[in-house]
């Protein structure tokens, strides 16, 4: 018999390394290798991978020209709650598994439970997995929500083979487990929320839900870094992954997907949480503004386009004296990002912040990754630097080039149209989303090719 090996797993990604290392050489953490019993490869297929002399035992499998696969479009079934229905892409999936992740009371258990009453009401079979709280406090949720009546079944587990066996004989339209760090097999040798256990019964119940038509909704936490506990293995695993976003001291959430084999990605939803629960916010365009009675140095409004909507968002910056070592912090913001504005700033249009210390801050708990975003962080910048407000009723977009360069932004013309709905009057955009006939009422457009023009554009409308 093979000698008993260990592999040291780490508990943020679930990479692995035959020896203990102080840096994990899959996500470069520090400090997460832990020692575990090897355990033979778990996944069903994994022994076939030894070759021949298993192929001669297999029955081979058929074959199929892709032309002549009928392409079924999935079904869906609404969840009742039509910001989430628009990341779903339309509803929930049959058989399909999504991961639900975002940081502890942002209101992941909030939705889910309102999503599977929803559903419940609708005449599906809902089932609630709780292995985070009893079913008491899940009853107390309830009855916050004003759902004191539901009929969604709960169920207070967390063994593995006990829920599956549970879902087996009652075969719900849709089961949530919340959470599935709290799930674990007696199977496995490794603690309950290790990698080894997440990722084996994420895979158990992803099975089962192929399986059976039953949609599996999986609760994730995030770690303090901000990921999910072995995202990669969790995320591959999953046809959706959606992300919680939002401060939690502001009410509103974002709700992301990430990726979805069955819509689009980048689509986000939009929910208020109230003393009742989340309510779906269905036109969220000026939600991330904050009210300023008169424009304030370093404050831009940032038109950016969230899935399909565009929304309007505050980016904030604040530039001060900084030591001998100037800090550069930004909140929702990329911070590699920041520091390439910075210097396309210095380099190009001689707006120079070397000693000095920079915050931006995208209001509102929001997170923003697209590019069409430097435009109104340099001139945030710009304007904090200078001491100098924009006008009343400015917005900004574009990208920005290392050579300085302006690049037009996906559906301008829908974002200055948007801006110009909401009161907007003077924008600065990239010269390619300038429109091309005719004006947009009440909206003067300064189209610019470069970041000094943008600038010199500023300094005129002062
Ligand atoms: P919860 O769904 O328990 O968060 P998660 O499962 O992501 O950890 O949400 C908890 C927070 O939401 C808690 O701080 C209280 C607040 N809340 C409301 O404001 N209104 C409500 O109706 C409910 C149920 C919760
Ligand atoms: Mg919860």
């Amino acid at each position: 018999m093979a000698k008993e090996k260990s592999v040291y797993v780490c508990t943020e990604c679930g990479g692995t390394s035959p020896k203990w290392l102080g840096k994990c050489p899959s996500c470069g953490a520090w400090n997460t290798l832990i020692e575990q019993a090897s355990s033979p490869a778990p996944t069903g297929g994994g022994q076939n991978r030894f070759g021949t002399q298993f192929a001669a035992l297999a029955g081979a499998s058929e074959l199929a020209v892709l032309s002549e696969i009928e392409a079924s479009d999935v079904a869906r079934t609404p969840t009742g709650l039509d910001e989430l229905d628009r990341v779903l892409g339309g509803g929930i999936v049959a058989g399909g598994v999504t991961l639900i992740g975002g940081d502890p009371g942002i209101g992941k258990s909030t939705l889910l439970l309102q999503a599977a009453d929803a559903l419940q009401n609708a005449g599906q079979l809902a089932l609630y997995v709780t292995g985070e709280e009893s079913g008491a406090q899940v009853a107390m949720r309830a009855r916050r929500l004003g759902l004191e009546r539901s009929q969604v079944q709960v169920m207070a587990e967390i063994q593995l083979e006990k829920i599956i066996a549970t879902l087996d004989a009652n075969r719900p339209a849709i089961a949530v487990i919340d959470s599935i760090q709290t799930v674990y097999s007696d199977q496995l040798t490794s603690a309950p929320g290790s990698v080894a256990q997440v990722r084996e019964c994420a895979a158990h119940l992803t099975r089962f839900a192929k399986a059976s038509g039953t949609a599996v909704v999986l609760v994730g936490h995030v770690t303090k870094e901000g990921a999910l506990a072995g995202p990669r293995v969790l995320e591959h695993m999953v046809d959706t992954v959606l992300y919680f976003e939002g401060d939690t001291h502001s009410s509103f959430r974002l709700v992301r997907a990430i990726k979805n084999r069955f819509g689009a990605v980048n689509e986000i939803g939009v929910f208020a949480m109230t003393e009742r629960g989340l309510r779906g916010v269905a036109n969220p365009s000026a939600i991330f503004l904050s009210q300023h009675s008169e424009p304030v140095p370093g404050s831009v409004v940032l038109v950016t386009l969230e899935g399909t909507r565009p929304m309007l968002v505050e980016i904030q910056a604040l530039v001060d004296d900084g030591g001998p070592s100037p800090r550069r912090l930004s909140v929702g913001l990329e911070r590699d990002r920041l520091a390439m504005l910075l210097a396309v700033l210095h380099r190009h249009a001689g707006v120079a912040c070397m000693d000095q210390d920079v915050f931006v801050n995208a209001v509102g708990g929001v997170r923003i990754t697209e590019p069409a975003a430097d435009l109104a962080v340099m001139l945030a910048i710009a304007s904090s630097l200078r001491g100098k407000p924009l006008p009343k009723g400015f917005i900004a977009f574009g990208e920005v080039g290392l050579a300085g360069e302006v690049r037009p932004a996906p559906r301008g013309q829908e974002r200055l149209k948007e801006a110009a709905k909401l009161g907007f009057s003077v924008a600065i955009v990239p010269k390619a989303n300038a429109p091309k006939k005719g004006a947009i009422e009440g909206l003067t457009i300064h189209a610019v090719e470069r970041i000094e023009q943008a600038l010199d554009a500023v300094r005129g409308l002062e």
